[in-house]
């Protein structure tokens, strides 16, 4: 008869157990998996627990402020906010390939983490939002690796971390059925997957500020609109990228030759595979005019109509 009341105390006597008065790390992802440990370790050991968010300026509109408030001024978590946007937009200048932008984002992570970890002082542990299947299948995704390098050989050499991983018997649901049980805004609990390298992977090609941008308000507009219409709890992941494309278009007298944005929304179980959504036309339309009028540098948007084999969830 285990329930997610027994285990939420289980999880905090134990945390209580195992720190006794000396100090936690956690780095915050604005996910689910590290939200809920850090309101765990919050309800268990309060200000022994300080957190490190990465704002890497590849983040979804308003998302920081998000994590800030929910989590620093909602839960009282003491959270060091790294606004690191221009080390990260520095170091992706000019980088194309997919593969390498992952690599120097998760890097270049892992860098400020530690940059920021080095600063304090007297931290024994480390805590991680590690779930069971990450313990049964080594991943591949950033976030893992990224988890992976954390445990191993990421920090620096005089860094000797203590491991608390209170969720590695959990799966994702229960996670969010802890996180619902903690109180944890019902967007955070039941947010789509988001991936570690943000919307840098979602703009094909070099990244630069104006092209973040419009990757930027054209995301925002797509969840406003697919929750307006209900469309989130069908949706399993909805984004928008932009292509390299660019087209010709017309606005009033002249012709324009600007960006093409595509629309991607899927239905999954676990994002091996997936669907494309079959959003009603009229949502459609009703996104692709609000997005051309309110979204400077587009003139045209495409929705993908690929499933998952052949095409990615993501574009690159
Ligand atoms: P694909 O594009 O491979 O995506 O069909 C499957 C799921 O994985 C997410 N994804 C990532 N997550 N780091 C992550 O943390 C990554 O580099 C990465 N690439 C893809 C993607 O958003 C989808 O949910």
């Amino acid at each position: 008869n285990w329930s997610m009341d027994d285990f939420i105390d289980q999880a905090i006597a134990d945390i209580r157990e195992k720190v006794g008065d000396r100090k936690v790390l956690l780095g915050l992802s604005g996910g689910v998996d590290s939200s809920v440990v850090g309101v765990l370790l919050q309800k268990a050991i309060g200000d022994q627990l300080t957190s490190i968010f990465v704002d890497h300026g590849l983040l979804r509109k308003g998302e920081a402020d998000q994590v800030m408030e929910s989590l620093g001024e909602g839960f009282g978590l003491n959270i060091i906010k790294v606004d690191a946007q221009d080390r990260f937009l520095g170091k992706l200048a000019g980088v194309t390939d997919p593969e390498t932008k992952r690599k120097i984002i998760g890097n270049e992570f892992i860098e400020v983490f530690n940059d920021e970890a080095i600063k304090l002082k007297d931290v024994d542990f480390l805590a991680q939002g590690t779930l069971y299947t990450d313990v049964i299948e080594s991943g591949t995704d950033t976030a893992q690796t990224i988890k992976s390098h954390h445990n191993v050989g990421g920090l620096p050499e005089d860094m000797h971390f203590e491991l608390i991983e209170p969720m590695n018997t959990l799966f994702k649901d229960e996670v969010r059925s802890i996180g619902e049980k903690l109180g944890i805004p019902h967007a955070l609990v039941w947010r789509q997957p988001f991936p570690g390298p943000g919307l840098g992977i979602r703009i094909l090609g070099d990244i630069t500020e104006e092209k973040l941008e419009i990757v930027r308000e054209t995301d925002a507009i797509l969840r406003e609109e697919v929750a307006k219409h209900g469309l989130d709890k069908t949706i399993w992941q909805y984004f928008t990228v932009l292509t390299g494309l660019r087209s010709v278009g017309v606005m009033g007298d002249g012709r324009t030759y600007d960006y093409t944005v595509a629309i991607r929304a899927v239905t999954s179980i676990d994002g091996m595979t997936a669907s494309f959504a079959q959003v009603p036309w009229d949502v459609l339309e009703e996104i692709s005019i609000r997005m051309v009028n309110e979204v400077d540098h587009i003139n045209r948007i495409v929705y993908d109509i690929t499933s998952k084999p052949p095409a990615t969830i993501e574009w690159e």
